[in-house]
């Protein structure tokens, strides 16, 4: 089969909501790991921390935690060092930490997609408890939680998945 275009993958991709058992290989997961870190970040800072919960335990304590990951046996969480963000001159207060760790979450959820995977952007958990749960530094914040893995035999996409606007509701020509 010749590699699908990013159009292709873009289109492909849906939130996966059923997963097998089957395990990530080491390789696997590496290219998706390695998608993220070619991702850019505010002033090449990359503050992202990607913290790969496969373990037993880790998978336990994430599943107390969130009800949306499905069976999944890898859950990509992904947070970043505040001690090492970009911050915005031009919004005080604001920094790029969430903006960050947004587009290295869709690098590589995209090369998953590439790979043949299924994944799921998830934010519904609270954040400051998944910390709190592993152990993270003070400095670190969790940004969203990442389910990967081979798609199980009821993985569809929603009823939803296909609709999206039409771009002249989301553009604005100046
Ligand atoms: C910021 C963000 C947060 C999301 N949080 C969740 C979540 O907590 N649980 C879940 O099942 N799906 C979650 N999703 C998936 C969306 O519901 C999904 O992307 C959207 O409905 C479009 O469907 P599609 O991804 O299949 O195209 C989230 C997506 C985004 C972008």
């Amino acid at each position: 089969m010749s590699e699908r275009t990013l159009e292709q993958l873009m289109a492909d991709r849906y939130s996966c909501r059923n997963y097998s058992d089957r395990k990530l290989e080491e390789g696997i997961l590496n290219q998706v790991l390695e998608a993220g870190r070619l991702a850019p970040t505010a002033k090449n800072n990359q503050p992202q921390k990607i913290y790969v919960l496969e373990s037993d335990e880790a998978l336990a304590k994430i599943n107390a935690l969130c009800k949306s990951i499905r069976g999944a046996q890898t859950v990509l969480m992904v947070a970043v060092d505040t001690d090492n963000l970009f911050n915005n001159p031009f919004q005080p207060g604001v920094n790029s930490g969430d903006q960050d760790a947004a587009i290295v979450a869709t690098h590589m959820m995209l090369e998953a997609e590439k790979l043949g995977l299924g994944t799921c952007w998830v934010n519904m958990f609270s954040p400051a408890e998944a910390a709190k749960a592993f152990g993270l530094p003070e400095n670190e914040k969790v940004v969203l939680l990442m389910p990967i893995g081979y798609k199980g035999p009821e993985a569809a996409p929603s009823p939803r998945h296909g609709e999206r606007k039409d771009l002249s509701e989301t553009t604005v020509r100046l």
